[in-house]
């Protein structure tokens, strides 16, 4: 009876302890690969997390494309991009994520060396040939992103603004325009772009309170082809530029697919001239926006708990949420699954968007190592998603402009951040009557909930039909 207990315990013995040898191993490389991990972390530049693709912050949004168990996605945008995230692999490549951020160069190398390890180039290439033209030529450029500075405001001030700013400025506009769109720069100077001290009263128990901050303005312009235009209108430029102090133009030809180089160069340009300001606008020069209403709310932003660190990552306008790219060819948003592949990450689109200039850094440093997108609010959302943060949605921030009722009151504008596609004729006969209905509004409220016309779904179907027209 012992001799056989004993002849168990042997057999036992002899099986178990591989086993638990096993496990304590497997223990010990999981606790070492945290301890890396997380060291990793804290010494990379910003406190900008590495973000493994395909991660999630919250189950609430997808962040980004899951590719990380599928390496080889036959698109080109996530080969390129895979490569360059298994450059910065605080794992694979710890030295990578401790280069100093500020050698461009190193950059600027790894973004092209992953051009080189696209897997079957060749017919990847064939696959691009078959791109609508202006497609295959952002593929062809999207190598380059230094392209150097033709106009900007003297002194390297940060753009047009009050000579006499008695307190830093608090926010800074920052509105993508082209060459030829004269009369909307001077509509949006005259009416929401107005530079100085903008200021609104505001409720305060039972009196009235002014609330206000500087605001800076300046254009964001690539340019235009002269043969295309048949004239040269670049001295013309030059005099607008030293009349109002508030042009930057890059040497870029300036078409759709080439906008998201307006935010890149952008964002190098004011951490230059503007760092001390503390909140961006950027938006297009066909909306209208509330500024004094924007003054405020940004005001309530900073009087909030926590303001301090939230600002580390603050972004806010009309939050799309995992929004897949359009596959039809003629639409102007036409992403081939050549190119890309997985839904879009969550980002703020459709018009303008508001986020801290501290943001604006840590986007800066991350977006080295993002691939150029041909479509910029996605591509800003990549960026986001990389650095961990979510764009907050804000309801008075209308892409598809106000519902019939809404229309009818006639204190709507007041109610609102920011609403897309005004002519330059309808923004001077709007703030025309927003100064008339001022002491009739001056008490209402932001618009705080999307109807039943902004929920997702229809939201896609209307930007479907958008992009067809
Ligand atoms: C720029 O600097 C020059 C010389 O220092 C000065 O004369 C000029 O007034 C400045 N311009 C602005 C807009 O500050
Ligand atoms: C972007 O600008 C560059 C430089 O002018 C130009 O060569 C390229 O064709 C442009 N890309 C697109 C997609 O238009």
């Amino acid at each position: 009876m012992a001799r056989c207990y004993c002849r168990w315990c042997r057999v036992l013995f002899c099986v178990c302890s591989p086993c638990i040898c096993l496990i304590l191993l497997f223990l010990y490389a999981s606790i070492m690969v945290c301890i890396d991990m997380k060291k990793m972390t804290l010494h990379s530049i910003q406190s900008d997390h590495y973000v493994t693709s395909g991660s999630f912050k919250n189950k609430n949004y997808i962040s980004l494309p899951k590719t990380f168990w599928k390496l080889h996605e036959d698109a080109f945008w996530n080969q390129l991009q895979v490569a360059i995230d298994r450059h910065f692999n605080p794992i694979l490549n710890p030295q990578n994520t401790k280069t100093r951020l500020e050698n461009t160069d190193f950059y600027d190398y790894l973004l092209r060396l992953s051009f080189s390890e696209v897997t079957d180039l060749e017919s990847m290439r064939k696959k691009l040939d078959q791109l609508p033209r202006q497609l295959q030529d952002f593929v062809s450029n999207m190598k380059r992103r230094n392209y150097p500075l033709i106009i900007q405001p003297a002194n390297s001030t940060c753009g047009a603004g009050a000579a006499d700013e008695q307190e830093p400025p608090l926010l800074l506009l920052a509105i993508k325009t082209t060459e030829l769109n004269f009369k909307k720069r001077h509509a949006i100077r005259q009416t929401w772009g107005q530079a100085g001290w903008v200021s609104k009263k505001k409720k305060n128990g039972n009196v009235r309170q002014e609330v206000g901050g500087y605001v800076r303005r300046v254009f964001l312009m690539g340019k235009e082809n002269p043969e295309d235009l048949g004239v040269d209108v670049s001295k013309l430029l030059e005099i607008e530029g030293q009349h109002y102090g508030d042009i930057v133009q890059w040497d870029f030809s300036d078409t759709f697919f080439n906008l998201t180089l307006k935010d890149v160069l952008f964002w190098s340009w004011y951490l230059r001239s503007c760092s001390q300001i503390r909140f961006v606008f950027k938006g297009d020069d066909d909306v209208f926006v509330n500024t004094p209403n924007l003054i405020t709310y940004l005001h309530e932003q900073l009087g909030m708990p926590h303001a301090e660190q939230t600002m580390n990552e603050f972004m806010v306008g009309n939050v799309i949420g995992a929004a897949s790219p359009i596959r039809l060819y003629h639409s102007k948003y036409f992403v081939p699954d050549s190119l890309f592949k997985g839904l879009y990450p969550m980002y703020a689109g459709g018009g303008g968007v508001v986020y801290s200039g501290r943001l604006v850094k840590r986007l800066h440093d991350i977006s080295r190592r993002v691939h150029l997108f041909p479509i910029d609010d996605v591509f800003v959302g990549m960026c986001m998603s990389r650095l961990n943060a979510a764009p907050i949605h804000h309801p008075a921030f209308l892409t598809f402009d106000f519902t019939q009722k809404e229309a009818m009151d006639p204190c709507a504008y007041h109610k609102i951040l920011l609403v897309h596609k005004r002519s330059p004729t309808q923004l001077i006969a709007l703030w025309d009557n927003m100064s008339k209905t001022k002491n009739q509004c001056w008490n209402v409220s932001l618009r705080v909930s999307d109807n039943e016309t902004t929920t997702a779904k229809t939201t896609k179907m209307k930007l479907n039909e958008y992009n067809r027209k």
